[in-house]
């Protein structure tokens, strides 16, 4: 009897001990960073993201969550609808739950400099990803891509690819710090060939008309076909749509109005659009590679929890300081280059654009 308990005992302890001191399996058990105190907890990364209607919020999340369990790290994701009130409640949440550190993808900027303030009351440090929170003196690292640069690809590829003639703009949503920033690099590009009477804009050209409400398709749809309508007797030969989804929705009105689709740009690669541009309905998409960028957000989380330095490759105003950022590169895809840059790098499965 005696001899049994001792290996019951044995076996307890190697079912319930063991397991505790490599923090139940889960790699690894992260140490509270509060000088040395060996304090065992687990590290939980919170992450708020604006919306999964676009095709590469999707790809984000399951990036981040991938990248992270591979690490060993706990993630909690909240998704708000392109809706702010549900994104600050989200935040909240995630702040009474207990996280570490957040990533935080606004759906709208300056609203969320509010989000910033808060989890600075919890010693929570905060990363704007991909989207930037304006006005927040909190905020400690911006973490996308170059955006003024995706907005200048945008432009470079209209101007090389419409020579003069009629043109119509179209913009994010004002909401979105990020759709200034494509605005105005395709703008840089665009607008001396307007200046030198090359172009001829119709629907206006000033940044807050030409917006996109909440990025949808659909209000980009109904504008391209109001513009196309009041202007019967104009032929398009471009179009700046500043993503793949606004991309799509003028694509429609014009088929819908009976016209020839002209030269129409977009961002994101989705599988739509790559499928629009391999038949050569849309003209080019932007690659920003989400991995990467999903990556580099769990690995910013770990280095600025552990007080550890990053190596910042830019500063971005954000309206109130110049936040320290971290910022990729945009690839222009096309008819040319999809193959090489989407489907042999594994973004997209060759088979999904069939
Ligand atoms: C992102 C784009 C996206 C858009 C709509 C922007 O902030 O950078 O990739 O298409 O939001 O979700």
């Amino acid at each position: 009897m005696k001899k049994y308990s001792k290996v019951l005992a044995l076996v307890l302890m190697v079912i319930l001990v063991v397991p505790m001191m490599f923090g139940c399996g889960s790699k690894p058990a992260e140490t509270s960073g509060d000088g040395g105190t060996e304090k065992m907890e687990k590290f939980v990364i919170g992450i708020s993201l604006p919306t999964q209607r676009e095709e590469r919020w999707v790809k984000d999340k399951e990036a981040m969550e991938k990248y992270a369990a591979e690490l060993g790290y706990e993630v909690k994701v909240q998704i708000a609808d392109a809706d702010q009130a549900q994104q600050a409640q989200q935040v909240e949440n995630l702040l009474t739950q207990g996280i570490d550190v957040l990533i935080l993808a606004p759906h709208d900027a300056s609203a969320s400099a509010e989000l910033v303030k808060k989890a600075k009351e919890e010693n929570v440090p905060v990363i704007s990803y991909d989207r930037l929170v304006t006005s927040s003196e909190d905020l400690d690292y911006y973490l996308s891509f170059d955006n003024e640069a995706v907005g200048r690809l945008q432009g470079d590829y209209f101007t090389k690819n419409v020579e003069n003639g009629t043109i119509m703009l179209f913009a994010g949503a004002p909401t979105d710090n990020n759709a200034k920033l494509f605005f105005n690099g395709a703008m840089s590009v665009i607008q001396p060939k307007i200046d030198s009477g090359d172009y001829t804009v119709i629907g206006g050209t000033d940044f807050q008309q030409v917006a996109t409400d909440n990025w949808v398709p659909a209000n980009a749809q109904n504008r391209a076909s109001n513009i196309l309508t009041a202007n019967a007797d104009a032929t398009v030969a471009g179009v700046l749509a500043p993503n793949d989804g606004t991309a799509g929705g003028i694509i429609e009105a014009f088929k819908a109005a009976g016209l020839d689709v002209p030269v129409v740009t977009g961002q994101d690669s989705e599988v739509a659009a790559v499928k629009r541009i391999k038949i050569g309905e849309q003209s080019m998409t932007i690659f920003k590679d989400t991995r990467a960028l999903a990556k580099a957000a769990i690995d910013m989380a770990v280095s600025l929890s552990n007080g550890e330095e990053i190596e910042a490759n830019g500063a971005v105003d954000n309206g109130v300081k110049e936040v320290k950022s971290v910022l990729l590169e945009p690839v222009v895809v096309t008819q040319d280059n999809f193959q090489e840059v989407l489907v042999d790098s594994g973004y997209i499965n060759e088979d999904d654009l069939k």
